[in-house]
């Protein structure tokens, strides 16, 4: 029996590909939740670094019932603490990645994932969003872009933040992120059969979100019908 589609906008994609950016404004002009789920694999790793444990599923998976993680008005909070711009940082970029191949995390977060979707009018972010979590959304997107291009928009990301960093090593860390998020067992990257691919290498955000948000339109209006 074919499953009912949610009215969830899903969008994944590789690292600073302008998921974020789209996705925040596309949810506004929706007028849906939006729902950031890279910032839980970096709560997942903040916390793994604060306890000092080994990045391992024996240790892990001990430390994620202790784990409260909330969003709440574009900020993140774990165990009531607002660690959303401790989470931003090439360091937490490369420990989120490392966690998110375990296997109890990305069934931990998942659960939390689904439990915020369950009553749509979601839009969620991530790397495994209409795969595995929504397969039923409505509107996939799969946002792309090459990785210098990638590179250049999170150094300026971090500059504005006061984070200082070195181009090379950003396309570098890009590009070997792409090889870990999209070759790991579990949830590898990758478009949905049903998601709209769209190359965002030569577009502005304000040309991004408005085909984001029309083609989401559209897969929404056929559900009425
Ligand atoms: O989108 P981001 O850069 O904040 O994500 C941080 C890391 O978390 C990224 O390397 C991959 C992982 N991630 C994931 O595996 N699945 C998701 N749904 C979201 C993020």
């Amino acid at each position: 029996m074919k499953k009912e589609k949610k009215i969830i906008l899903a969008i994944d994609g590789p690292a600073g590909a302008g998921k974020s950016s789209a996705g925040k404004l596309a949810a506004k002009r929706l007028g849906f939740t939006y729902l950031d789920t890279g910032a839980m694999y970096r709560a997942v790793a903040l916390a793994v670094k604060e306890s000092g444990v080994e990045i391992d599923e024996e240790y892990v998976s001990k430390i994620l019932p202790h784990l409260d993680i909330e969003l709440k008005d574009d900020k993140i909070f774990l165990n009531g603490v607002d660690i959303s711009s401790k989470i931003r940082t090439p360091e937490m970029d490369l420990l989120a990645s490392s966690v998110s191949r375990l296997k109890c995390v990305r069934e931990f977060l998942g659960r939390l994932q689904r439990s915020i979707g369950e009553k749509g009018k979601v839009v969620a972010e991530g790397r495994d969003m209409g795969t595995v979590i929504f397969p039923d959304a409505a509107a996939k997107v799969f946002l792309t872009a090459t990785p210098e291009v990638r590179a250049y928009r999170r150094l300026k990301q971090l500059k504005e933040k006061g984070v200082v960093a070195d181009y090379d090593e950003l396309v570098k860390q890009i590009k070997e992120r792409d090889i870990a998020d999209s070759t790991r067992d579990i949830a590898p990257l990758k478009p949905a059969s049903d998601a709209m691919v769209l190359d965002s290498t030569d577009k502005d955000l304000n040309t991004v979100v408005n085909i984001i948000v029309d083609f989401s339109k559209k897969q929404f209006e056929k559900l009425e019908h």
